[in-house]
Parts: C-alpha cells; sequence; structure tokens
C-alpha cells in the first residue's frame, strides 16, 4: 500500500504534492511527509496522521522549490510514527527516497550496512534501501541512476520508489517492481505517482512502468527508461488517459461512500454500455470474442479474489453454473496461491479486482499462469498491473472508487460477470433464445431499478438510528443472495467496526442460531424470486427467538412485512440479476450506520483501498 509523489519542473513543488497525496490518501493514512529542495537543502516534513496534519506544519501554498517528494503510509515495517514517516534520508543525508512496497531482505542488508558504520533512525525496511543506495553510490562512484539500478539487483520484495540526490538536484530517478507507478509527461516537467490521480489535472500523457523498469527523469529531456536487470534503454509507450478532474471529487456529497452509491445506476450503464445490445440479441464484448472458444472447452473456471471482489466472484459461481453450465471453483487468491492448487490444462481462470493492484491476486495470476493456465481479469482501473498481466480482460468501467469500502465495484462486477456468462450461455446453447433476451432485457433495465432502490436511503437512515449501537448483527441470504449477504456484512464491519456475520440462511440452524436473542438485529435477504419459502421459514425462526428482523424483500410483498420489524423494497427483477438491486440497501445501512457512529466512513481504521502487500 502506500502512496507516493514526485514532481520536478518549473512549477512551485508542494502544491502538487499535497494535493497529490490526499488523492492518494486511499492507499494509506498513517502518517505523512514531504521533502522539498531548494539551494542546496532538503526540507522534511513528516506528521503521525493524515496529509491535513502535514499542512499544518508549514505554509506550503508559499514554498516555491520545485522538485520534492511525498508519501502517506500504510504501516508495515515499523508502528506509525514521525519517524518511520517517509521520506527517509540516508545516514550522509543526501539521498532521499520515498518507497511504497516491502524490501524482504532488508534485515540481512541493513546488518550488513550497519557493519560499514551506517545508522538508522527509524524502523523501516525504506531507510535500508536508501542507505543500500547510498553505499553502492559511494563505493563504486556511480551516478544516481547507475547507483538505484545496482543497489535494487540486491532487493527481494516490491517497490515503487523515487529517489533524489541532493548532488544532482535537477534529476529524480523512479523504479518499479510490483508495486504501481505512473509517469505524468507535462511540459518539460515530470509528475510521479502511485496512479494517475494526483497529475490528471495537468497531463493526460503518462508513462506507466513495467515490473523491472526505472526512469532516469531530468527537466527539460526526454525520460530515460531503463531494464533494471541489465541497465539497457528501452522504449516506452505513452498513454492517453481518459480520467478527469470531476470524477476524483465529492461532487456535492459527504462522502465519496454516499457519492459512489448513487453513481451505481450511471456506472452499471457504463458497464454494459457497447456491450448489452438488446435489440439485436446479442452481447459483444471485446475482450472476450476472442477467447470464447478456450471458456467454452474449459473443464472448469476458477475465479480467484480478495474481499468484495471475492463476493462478486460468489455470485459470478450462481451465474456461471446456471446460465452457462461452466463448473465454477471461487478461491481467495491469498490461498490459492499458497496451496499448491491442481490447474488442469482446460482450466480457465478469472481474477477480479477493482484496483488491480490487489497482491494477493496478482500472485495468484502469476502462479496460474507459470502453470500453464489461461488468465482472464475483470478489473476497474485501467492500465492497472492485474489488467497487463491477465491475457484478456474486461473493464468494469465504474470510474474511480475512492471510498475504501467497494460499492459500486461490486455491483458493475457482478454485471461485467453476468454479461460473461450469458454469452457464454448462448455461445454454448445452454440458454434458450427467448431466456436469453429476457435476461438481456432486464439487465438493461437494472440502472432504474437500482435508482428506485436508492429511494429507500431516508428509510434506511431511520433504521440505522435503531440499530446503531448493536453490538453484533447477522446477514442471512440464499442461492444468488448468500454472497449479498456477506457482502453486507464486510461492509458493516468495516465501516462501522460493528461485528458482523454473513450465512447461508439455512446454515443458520447449525450454530449462528444461538445468537439470536432480542439484541440481535438479523438483516434477511427475502426476494421473491428464490428460495422465498424456505427464507419464510428462517425468519420465523428468527422471530421465535425474539431476533428483530430487517427484511429486504420484492416491492410489494406483505406476507414478510407482518413477520419483519422492518421491510426495506426493492424492485422485481429475474434472479440471477437481484445482487445488484439487493446490495444497495446494505450498503446504505452499513454508510448510515457509520455516519450515525461518526466514523471515518471513507478511510476506515487500519484499512486502505489497494492491498499490495501480502
Ligand atoms: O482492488 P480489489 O478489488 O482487488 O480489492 C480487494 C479487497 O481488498 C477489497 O474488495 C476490500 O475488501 C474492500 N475494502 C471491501 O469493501
Amino acid at each position: 500500500m502506500c502512496g507516493i509523489v514526485g514532481y520536478i519542473g518549473s512549477r512551485p513543488a508542494s502544491p502538487i504534492i499535497i494535493q497529490g497525496l490526499k488523492r492518494l490518501e486511499y492507499r494509506g493514512y498513517d502518517s505523512a511527509g514531504i521533502a522539498l529542495y531548494a539551494k542546496g537543502t532538503v526540507n522534511l516534513y513528516k506528521t503521525l496522521g493524515k496529509v491535513a496534519e502535514l499542512e499544518t506544519l508549514n505554509d506550503f501554498a508559499a514554498a516555491s522549490q520545485c522538485i520534492g517528494m511525498g508519501h502517506t503510509r500504510w504501516a508495515t515495517h515499523g508502528i506509525p510514527s514521525n519517524a518511520n514517516a517517509h521520506p527517509h534520508t540516508s545516514s550522509s543525508g543526501e539521498l532521499v527516497l520515498v518507497h511504497n512496497g516491502i524490501i524482504e531482505n532488508y534485515d540481512a542488508l541493513k546488518r550488513v550496512l550497519v557493519k560499514k558504520g551506517y545508522t538508522f533512525q527509524s524502523d523501516t525496511d525504506t531507510e535500508v534501501l536508501v542507505n543500500l543506495i547510498e553505499d553502492v553510490q559511494k563505493t563504486h562512484n556511480y551516478k544516481l541512476g547507475k547507483a538505484v539500478q545496482m543497489a535494487l539487483t540486491q532487493v527481494t520484495g516490491a517497490y515503487a520508489i523515487v529517489v533524489f540526490d541532493t548532488k544532482k538536484p535537477n534529476e529524480l530517478v523512479v523504479a518499479k517492481l510490483g508495486s504501481p507507478l505512473a509517469i505524468g509527461i507535462g511540459d518539460r516537467e515530470f509528475f510521479i505517482a502511485s496512479d494517475a490521480s494526483p497529475f490528471i489535472q495537468f497531463t493526460n500523457k503518462a508513462i506507466y512502468l513495467e515490473d523491472h523498469q526505472m526512469a532516469i527523469l531530468k527537466q527539460g529531456k526526454k525520460p530515460k527508461i531503463k531494464n533494471i536487470k541489465d541497465g539497457l534503454v528501452i522504449d516506452y509507450y505513452l498513454q492517453e488517459l481518459e480520467l478527469n478532474l470531476e470524477q476524483m471529487e465529492k461532487g456535492g456529497y459527504d462522502h465519496f461512500m454516499i457519492k459512489e452509491i448513487f453513481e451505481q445506476p450511471h456506472a452499471i450503464k457504463n458497464t454494459y454500455r457497447g456491450r448489452l445490445l438488446v435489440d439485436q440479441s446479442f452481447i459483444k464484448m471485446a475482450g472476450l470474442e476472442d477467447h470464447l472458444e478456450k471458456l467454452n472447452n474449459a473443464n472448469r473456471i476458477i475465479i480467484v479474489a480478495c474481499g468484495t471482489s471475492w463476493h462478486a466472484a460468489l455470485v459470478a459461481e450462481y451465474t456461471f453454473e446456471d446460465l452457462a453450465r461452466i463448473p465454477v471453483e471461487v478461491e481467495y487468491a491469498s490461498e490459492f496461491r499458497y496451496r499448491n492448487p491442481i490447474i488442469a490444462e482446460k482450466d480457465v481462470v478469472i481474477a477480479i479486482s477493482q484496483s488491480g493492484e490487489t497482491a494477493d491476486t496478482l500472485a495468484a495470476i502469476k502462479l496460474a499462469k507459470s502453470r500453464g493456465a489461461f488468465v482472464f481479469g475483470v478489473c476497474n482501473v485501467v492500465g492497472s498491473s492485474i489488467a497487463r498481466e491477465t491475457h484478456a480482460g474486461a473493464y468494469t468501467h465504474a470510474g474511480p472508487e475512492i471510498g475504501v469500502a467497494s460499492t459500486k465495484a461490486f455491483t458493475t462486477q457482478v454485471t461485467v460477470l453476468t454479461l460473461i456468462a450469458l454469452r457464454l450461455a448462448i455461445f454454448k446453447g445452454n440458454i434458450s433464445n427467448s431466456d436469453f433476451k429476457h435476461h438481456l432485457h432486464e439487465l438493461e433495465m437494472i440502472p432504474e431499478k437500482v435508482e428506485k432502490a436508492l429511494e429507500s436511503d431516508a428509510q434506511i437512515k431511520v433504521i440505522a438510528d435503531i440499530y446503531k449501537n448493536s453490538a453484533n448483527c447477522l446477514y442471512l441470504g440464499r442461492g444468488y443472495n448468500f454472497p449479498v449477504a456477506l457482502e453486507g456484512a464486510l461492509k458493516l464491519k468495516e465501516i462501522s467496526y460493528i461485528h458482523a456475520e454473513g450465512y447461508p440462511a439455512a446454515e443458520m440452524k447449525h450454530g449462528p442460531i444461538a445468537l439470536i436473542d432480542e439484541h440481535m438485529p438479523v438483516i434477511v435477504i427475502a426476494t421473491k424470486k428464490g428460495h422465498y419459502d424456505k427464507v419464510v421459514s428462517n425468519i420465523q425462526e428468527i422471530k421465535a427467538r425474539k431476533g428483530k428482523i430487517i427484511a429486504i424483500v420484492t416491492e410489494g410483498d406483505v406476507d414478510i412485512r407482518e413477520l419483519s420489524d422492518h421491510v426495506i423494497e426493492v424492485p422485481e427483477t429475474l434472479e440471477a440479476l437481484t445482487p445488484l438491486l439487493t446490495t444497495i440497501p446494505l450498503q446504505l445501512l452499513s454508510y448510515h450506520i457509520a455516519v450515525l457512529l461518526g466514523k471515518n466512513v471513507d478511510q476506515p481504521r487500519n484499512l486502505a483501498k489497494s492491498v499490495t502487500v501480502e
């Protein structure tokens, strides 16, 4: 995790870096720091906590230095503290560095450096790296670029770094392995960041470094990109970005999370635009068409993902098996990568990730590829590591998701996966033409129905107020809505810190029912399609034990209303599409509870948006 920003050019660097760090705070917010260079001196400012705290240390708006770097940290090595905050300097004070990633062999490297007389002020792996570069530089009398390259050949782990040498103040050296790094190319200036959001207002041209690549950036000169392994200069691809600034801002909402919840009708439409061709009764997905045979012939599909993306994968398990009749296994990427999985020649792996940077998912993809599997990615962030590592894929086109709790990422992932399942189902002949058309038509209606589901916002706020002080919460669902129950529970725990569990409704009697008493709110997804009568029986069982029932029901349902303490209605749709609607009230419920409890909804404690460490 962690976010890094750098600038070299002729504008004052500090406003660019401070603003950039704020946009990257989704990557971690344990501490923040900035280094600015002017007239032979590096000014360093660091603070525990957020960038807003950093701003109180100096009048950065008045600072005129045109070269600098900044960092917002998600702690890995060393507690969040001033000493452990980046940027870090080398023992001599000549080199300055910010780092996102983990240097795994830092301990061994540190012992060697200590023997050579280097001293350390922090507990971080990063301070080891900056001293290693200094040691290589001094030992061989190398220029900064060469010293960085040679030092990195001794390092194992992951990094995106920006390095500055006070003896060579007209250049920044950057490098990448495992963690993302984008270079914005302006007019005689360079912007460096973990993603393009810090510089999108200045330039839409960027180079995304690949693993094992570094760049030497001198003001007014062309960037020099090199391969870290052999030091050879290589060509680069200049990408035109489609992001815009508006997407990065709250646009009148109190939090990114609520903005993103309300963006879902539009986001889902963007996901299926140009792909869902209802008039032609066809699904056209550029990334899929060339590989349909592979998926068609797959013995099974293995889906790897983490967190909310894993829940979207579970929904896809139902859709792929139900509609396309292809066996599916859903795996936590973190387990898959370490358990010597059996991957047969005709297996296809689908990797799902909003950020496209999740370390475990990336590692699972690499493992699957090394065993010969064809890997298809479903990502939101264009040009992300996972998008580049997979053989083919489909973007969700949800637009930037900044709130740490995933909302529109989930519904757009489910939309893409449903499109794929339907395309395969018709390709394989496993769905009738009329049923296929019906699904296409219903999918097209989903944005409108999500709008309708969002109208319950005020009602949900009232319910949130009643249950905000609960210590625990149970979420139940069956079939397609079992993953939605898991997702609802995850949303509540990650932003309100209330303990919540998601369960398949029928499993309740095998244990969790013991928890139910008059203090336990139970959120039951009980839409008309999908095991309705069975879920009604489950609700009876909860009621008999005095649990408080909040039921998510199909519009117009009167039976469950009588049994429940509260009902929240969603429009009717086909069973396979219900997760796209039933998840909406659960997102709103978590959001309102967290706000009422005064929690930091967009940046919950201990979390980061992009989990680039194991
Ligand atoms: O970027 P990814 O989709 O790969 O992220 C996976 C999880 O880290 C993510 O979904 C996480 O669980 C969210 N905070 C949940 O809201």
